[in-house]
């Protein structure tokens, strides 16, 4: 039998014993939640993984079927997370790894896979291996790490700056050599061209697949490798929110030779139908189509082609979507993450956020490809910005106070209900929950029809019960409307219209003849005037209409 018919064989026997479909993300709606911000299950103030287990119901019933988790292996904390001193483990403060199997066996019960977050560019100061290799240099670890004589006494190796502050490269007095980090000098980077590193990771990925993982989200995949010459990077005018003169990282982000590694990582996943989330954020269609490979890469590189996008407008979301789906890939659609400002704020600033909150969700929600949720978007949850320094917890934002990227602020506790702690903890939040979180928690929104949580839970059980919505293909209509963004979604002879106002003026409503509007049925709709019979003549400010034909 020639062997690549029996690798295939093999892998598809493997899937299978695995009870896994391997295309199950297409399908799925993923759901990215900071388990220190969403449930508290001891009164510590920190969220954990028995509270989580806790609140699985909820996000069963949301309608939700994997969940992506930042990290929660033990770590500095330096980062929250980012930093791991053990790869094979989860932080005491977040629980146990028997936490972690009943998670996945909870979840399994409620159709809800587990995916974790994978932090393979560097490893907290603290690990192990890092102690290890800057015991000497002589070291057997001193390898996975990237050590180099400074360039002259006293200077750096080369121009490299931190991204989150001062140049890349610290010196380290014992050993009389300087080690390179993109993030936080206790973030020392892993050297990726040394194959151990690479031989070391895929066991741990495996490691975590055979105890229930679903897949990884991959953080900080552009970062991975660095030039071996070190050639300076080349500066633009101006100095970031740090002091630092501007650079273009030219030298030490996204090195194509990083593909041979994604390539490396997804042969691990697929014998575990495992799913490789990618962080790579991206506004060109050229470079995002690289991510995915020959289909042998990325399963969903998150691209942020949409988040990256300043502000609701109907012309460059319907331009944005179309190179999206021009690459012939399948697509990820984001509109938030722990690192960046919360959607509904950003979008929706001063002006009508729950009803921005509902276009974001249906618009994620409708298109053809898969959605990843950020918690709390569900529920209109807006961005609780420190006011203060001392109030800062990301040392990101205090270093570059008051300038730099904030983060706390989208990072804030979920909020269940009224109360000091929102439901959240009986301790005191590791984060300040908003004044919003009143009007805003699951308790209040569970009653109320009008409400941002009923509206993404009708949302996502018309995804679930509608194949067109999940797997058929979209036709866009309307395309110079200054206001709605309108499209059909077609599977066999089902036909689903989605019209989104992404404007805070209401607009007429005619994206089909009207002898088909008048025999449409509205299945979903918010900010509209739904008539008896047919379609409404016009959408309201950020409306949204959803209707068969
Ligand atoms: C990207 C993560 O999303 C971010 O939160 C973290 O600070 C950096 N990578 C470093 O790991």
């Amino acid at each position: 039998m020639p062997r690549l018919r029996l690798a295939a064989i093999l892998l598809c026997v493997c899937t299978c014993l695995a009870g896994r479909d391997p295309g199950w993300w297409r399908q799925a709606v993923f759901y990215e939640l900071c388990p220190r911000s969403f449930q508290d299950s001891d009164g510590d103030g920190v969220g954990d993984l028995p509270g989580l287990i806790r609140r699985l119901e909820y996000l069963r019933d949301l309608g939700v079927d994997a969940l992506w988790l930042t990290p929660c292996y033990p770590s500095g904390q330096v980062d929250f997370g980012y930093d791991v001193t053990d790869y094979r483990a989860i932080d005491p403060a977040l629980g146990t790894l028997a936490d972690f199997d009943r998670l996945v066996a909870e979840g399994r019960r409620r159709g809800i896979r587990i995916v974790l977050d994978l932090v393979l560019n560097h490893t907290s100061d603290q690990h192990p291996w890092f102690r290890e290799a800057r015991s000497s240099r002589a070291s057997p670890r001193r390898d996975w790490y990237l050590w180099r004589d400074g360039r002259e006494p006293g200077q750096p190796p080369c121009n490299w700056q931190s991204l989150f502050g001062g140049p890349a490269w610290t010196w380290d007095p014992a050993t009389g050599q300087y080690y390179y980090h993109y993030f936080y000098a206790q973030q020392p980077d892993l050297n990726w061209r040394n194959p151990a590193v690479l031989k070391e990771m895929l066991e741990v990925t495996r490691w975590w697949y055979r105890r229930g993982a679903a897949g990884f989200r991959l953080d900080a995949v552009d970062n991975l490798l660095e030039d071996p010459r070190l050639a300076d990077n080349p500066l633009r005018p101006g100095r970031n929110p740090y002091g630092d003169p501007n650079m273009v990282n030219l030298n030490n982000f996204r090195l194509p030779e990083e593909h041979r590694l994604l390539r490396e990582l997804r042969r691990a996943a697929d014998p575990f139908g495992a799913v490789l989330i990618g962080e790579t954020y991206t506004a060109s269609t050229a470079e995002l189509k690289a991510y995915y490979g020959a289909g042998d890469e990325l399963q969903l590189p998150t691209g942020h082609m949409l988040a990256s996008l300043p502000e609701l407008d109907a012309p460059a979301f319907r331009r944005r979507i179309a190179e999206v789906e021009a690459t012939g890939c399948w697509p990820v659609w984001v509109m938030g993450n722990h690192d960046l400002p919360r959607a509904a704020s950003r979008y929706g600033a001063g002006r009508a956020p729950d009803a921005v909150a509902k276009l974001l969700g249906a618009l994620v929600l409708t298109l053809r490809g898969t959605p990843i949720l950020y918690y709390g978007e569900e529920l209109g949850m807006v961005g609780h910005e420190p006011r203060r320094p001392e109030e800062v917890r990301d040392p990101m934002a205090r270093r570059g106070w008051p300038l730099a990227v904030r983060r706390d602020g989208a990072r804030t506790p979920m909020q269940w209900e009224s109360g000091p702690g929102a439901g959240f903890t009986r301790g005191t939040p590791w984060l300040t929950i908003p004044a919003t979180a009143t009007t805003h928690n699951v308790a209040c929104e569970r009653g109320d029809p009008g409400s941002v949580l009923s509206f993404y839970r009708q949302l996502l059980a018309l995804r679930r019960s509608h194949p067109a919505l999940r797997d058929g293909d979209r036709q866009p209509l309307a395309p110079d409307d200054p206001q709605v963004l309108a499209f059909l979604r077609r599977a066999g002879d089902r036909r689903l219209l989605v019209a989104l106002n992404l404007s805070p003026r209401a607009s007429p409503l005619n994206p089909v003849p009207p002898a088909e509007a008048a025999r449409a049925k509205v299945l979903l709709a918010s900010g509209v005037a739904v008539p008896v019979a047919g379609l409404p003549a016009e959408l309201g400010p950020y409306g949204v209409l959803i209707a068969e034909l």
